[in-house]
């Protein structure tokens, strides 16, 4: 595992993008796998920026996200369709039909699983995943007792992840959902290259348990330990403590 512990978040989204930026001109067609959350916001403007100035081109490059709120579509703010359109999709030249997530606005979970399964398995290994960490250390939106051979599936929303989100929509004035569609960790894992972004001194637990700690279902990230090549770009809040027991 490779890691950058940079000063605060700009410098972490910086070197993070360069990473990204990196994959793209090494692999224009490369598949990337893109991920949701205040995180990635800054990752995502600086891959803005240079690809305003010419830097970078997204024509070839296709997208797969890791997770939607089950029961939202594009009309919601608070989809993550409608929150890669606003950061990403619509301020780079990447073709619609290049960008592809789950579609919760499917309410058969079964079916909603097996067509992004069937999607994913027809693109191929992403080249290159980009996952942010849940303050419980959950990627995507494997909780705590995940099963790791899981591909795309309706998770359950735990307490604490509820409780970190609820804010987006309250502000909103809808209910949040109680369940999503995620890739399952067997789908992350399957990724060539995997960067995780991490900020802030609430995710210092995280941080810890996931890179440092026990390999174990109750801190789903932990599985990346057993992935052999994971960079993790992280801030000096977020690596706090991050010392080995
Ligand atoms: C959600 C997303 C995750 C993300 C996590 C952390 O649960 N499903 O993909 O990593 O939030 O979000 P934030 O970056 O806002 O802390």
């Amino acid at each position: 595992m490779r890691i950058y512990v940079t000063k605060d978040y700009g410098e972490m989204s910086r070197r993070a993008a360069n990473i990204i930026s990196a994959q793209i001109i090494l692999k224009p067609d490369c598949i990337l796998g893109l991920a949701t959350g205040s995180t990635p916001i800054g990752i995502y403007d600086q891959l803005v920026e240079w690809y305003e100035k010419g830097d970078l081109d997204f024509s070839d490059v296709v997208t797969v996200n890791l997770d939607e709120y089950k029961g939202l579509g594009a009309e919601s703010e608070q989809s993550y369709i409608h929150y890669m359109r606003e950061h990403l999709f619509d301020r780079v030249n990447l073709k619609s039909e290049n960008t592809h997530m789950p579609d919760g606005r499917i309410a058969d979970s079964g079916e909603a699983c097996r067509a992004y399964n069937g999607l994913l398995a027809s693109l191929g290994a992403p080249d290159l995943q980009l996952l942010g960490l849940g303050r419980n250390g959950h990627i995507g939106f494997n909780e705590p007792g995940s099963v790791f051979e899981k591909d795309v599936h309706c998770v359950d929303l735990t307490p604490s992840t509820l409780a970190a989100n609820q804010r987006f929509f309250e502000a909103e004035g809808s209910p949040m959902p109680t369940q999503a569609y995620t890739m399952g960790i067997r789908s992350i894992l399957r990724a060539r290259k995997i960067l995780v972004a991490v900020s802030g001194a609430d995710k210092a637990d995280a941080v810890q348990k996931v890179f440092f700690g026990p390999v174990t279902p109750d801190v789903p990230g932990s599985i990346l330990q057993l992935h052999d090549d994971v960079t993790l770009v992280t801030d000096e809040a977020a690596y706090s403590k991050a010392e080995r027991p």
